[in-house]
């Protein structure tokens, strides 16, 4: 029996994909699954991030791996799966084979989405994607998170109702909010849950995250 695969996807650049990816990863390796964590960027931010958690010895180790062609991504992913519990794949911002790839052979993907009508718009594009994916392969679930929400403020309820205008996803009401501590944490490697001192509102956050994916 294979793992389950999430994709953190989005068309869209600096929504929190890979820092969103690292953190779920990261987190269910301190669950005690088997992660792999894919990189499907081509500017391999992922890579980078465990290569600097690598060098510092953190523990648990994340097994990762870069393919930013769809097709080697494929081969690469359904040669791979049953090694793993969990597959988690950090697609770049854009629409590109690597994206199409990763929803097709996903049975989650997770779409970030920051609470400005911009970004709203982008919701468009990776629910277009979706309904393609979902034409191919039954049993896709999608959802989308508000990451780097405001603390305060209608912003929030605002993209909250926005996204109901796109039925290909459903919206998860447990956003992530803009922390220093998020931003620190991924620069290093690292899901906020290992940081020190810790942020216990952004831990609260993830957990309330993880805890509606799986
Ligand atoms: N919840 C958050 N709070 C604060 N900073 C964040 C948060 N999520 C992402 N960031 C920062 O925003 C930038 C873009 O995030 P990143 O994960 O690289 O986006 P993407 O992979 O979608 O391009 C990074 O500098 C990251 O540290
Ligand atoms: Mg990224």
């Amino acid at each position: 029996m294979g793992g389950k695969i999430i994709t953190v996807g989005s068309t869209k650049g600096g929504v929190g994909k890979t820092t969103l990816a690292l953190n779920i990863a990261i987190a269910r390796a301190m669950a005690g699954r088997d992660v792999w964590l894919v990189d499907a960027d081509r500017q391999a931010t992922a890579s980078t991030a465990l290569a600097i958690r690598g060098e510092a010895d953190r523990l648990p180790a994340i097994a990762t791996a870069h393919y930013a062609d769809g097709g080697q991504l494929r081969t690469q992913v359904l040669h791979q799966r049953n090694k793993f519990e969990d597959i988690v794949i950090d697609a770049g911002g854009r629409d590109s084979t690597a994206l199409r790839a990763a929803l097709v052979l996903s049975d989650l993907v997770v779409v970030p989405f920051q609470p400005r009508s911009i970004d709203v718009w982008a919701v468009a594009d990776i629910a277009a994607l979706i309904e393609e994916a979902r034409a191919m392969r039954d049993g896709l679930q999608a959802y989308a998170v508000l990451n780097m929400a405001d603390t305060a403020g209608t912003d929030n309820e605002d993209a909250a109702a926005a996204v109901a205008d796109y039925p290909a996803l459903q919206y998860l009401d447990t956003p992530i909010r803009r922390r220093k501590s998020i931003a620190n944490a991924a620069g290093n490697g690292m899901s906020v849950l290992e940081l020190t001192p810790r942020d216990d509102k952004a831990i609260a956050e993830l957990n309330a995250l993880l805890q509606s994916l799986f």
